[in-house]
């Protein structure tokens, strides 16, 4: 049976800076509040002119396999995932296919929010190892920015967010002790409320009269805070479990960025050193799908990730769903 590698990454960060400053002009904040909170003092938001969350992570995936010397020809199978596609459908992966100028390859989009990036990796890794794909492209990409209430009634959510991509070209290998080693998947609809965006719904009974209010995201922070420290540790302890790995044993864990306190609290829980947790919200703040790629991209670029590492990406969010995947680099 084949291992799946992760043989390329990429990124695109949009390039208008928001700094906390900036938003103490739109809302009633502080840069003191975000950083204490949330620990992340800036983030990027798209120039819709130009930006869109399909082509964002069109860039990020050409960067990938040029990182992986592929060609975009190469690609058997594209897996998008994203919270804020360009259309309400069709899904964005389609739109990559085109813009990638690929004849007709399958196109396939995920809709698990923060985790989504862990599920696409996880759908790309059994379509490698049961033979059906050599080469899949995994993106995620998000642009949260046209969607959040950047008014106070919304400053609990909106200072949170950014947009961004990040995209993995996984190739199948015959190498047994490299690659993805395994991955673990949840979900706990019963607390889908805490954390949602309503429309547009299916259930509105005439969707164009809708109020923009149940187009924002609407968060528990408190609830979402709670399970995150709960279920960060315990997935990330069954996939270490289920390769016969302790905590000790990870070269270094990429968490989902959703809160600088959320990571912090799971690297004091597991006993981790600071060496062995990368985090990167503090420039992006969270941009959902595309977080655990972009972080991924950023470690490896500054040498926090080499031949051999044991690597542990862990994802929690809307849903609830969350994930962890354990790769031997
Ligand atoms: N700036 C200033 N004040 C703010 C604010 C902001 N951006 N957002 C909320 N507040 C205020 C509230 O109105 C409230 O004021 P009050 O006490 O006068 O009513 C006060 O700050 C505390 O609000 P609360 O929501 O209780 O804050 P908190 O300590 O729970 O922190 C979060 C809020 C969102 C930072 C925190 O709950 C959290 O990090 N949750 C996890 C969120 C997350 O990670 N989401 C992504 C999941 S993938």
């Amino acid at each position: 049976m084949p291992n799946s590698t992760i043989a390329g990454l990429g990124h695109y960060i949009p390039k208008r800076k928001v700094t906390n400053s900036d938003l103490e002009k739109m809302m009633e904040t502080t840069d003191e509040w975000i950083v204490e909170r949330t620990g992340i003092k800036a983030r990027h938001w798209a120039d819709l002119d130009t930006d869109s969350t399909s082509n964002m992570g069109t860039k990020a995936a050409l960067m990938a396999l040029e990182n992986a010397q592929l060609a975009p020809s190469d690609v058997e199978f594209i897996i998008f995932c994203t919270l804020s596609p360009d259309y309400n459908f069709p899904g964005g992966g389609v739109m990559v296919q085109e813009q990638l100028g690929l004849d007709t390859v399958g196109a396939l989009d995920i809709r698990n929010q923060c985790s989504g990036f862990l599920y696409g990796l996880s759908v790309a890794d059994q379509f490698i190892k049961t033979g059906m794909y050599k080469t899949v492209l995994v993106i995620g990409s998000e642009i949260h920015s046209s969607g959040l209430d950047i008014s106070t009634r919304g400053r609990n959510v909106a200072v949170i967010f950014g947009d961004g991509a990040g995209a993995a070209v996984l190739t199948a290998t015959n190498q047994t002790d490299k690659g993805i080693l395994s991955t673990h998947l949840h979900s706990q609809g019963k607390f889908a409320e805490e954390l949602m965006v309503i429309e547009p719904s299916s259930t509105s009974r005439c969707r164009n009269e809708f109020s923009p209010e149940r187009m924002f995201p609407i968060m528990n922070g408190s609830a979402v805070f709670k399970h995150a420290v709960t279920r960060f540790p315990e997935v990330i302890m069954e996939a270490l479990a289920k390769n016969g790995y302790s905590a000790s044993d990870i070269s270094l864990l990429i968490p989902h960025q959703a809160n600088l306190r959320i990571s912090q609290f799971i690297q004091k829980s597991m006993k981790l050193s600071d060496d062995q947790v990368y985090n990167n919200i503090m420039h992006y703040g969270n941009t959902t799908a595309a977080s655990v790629p972009i972080a991924m991209l950023e470690a490896f670029q500054n040498g926090k990730i080499k031949e051999g590492d044991l690597i542990c990406l862990a994802a929690f969010g809307s849903g609830f769903t969350w994930a962890s995947a354990l790769i031997r680099w």
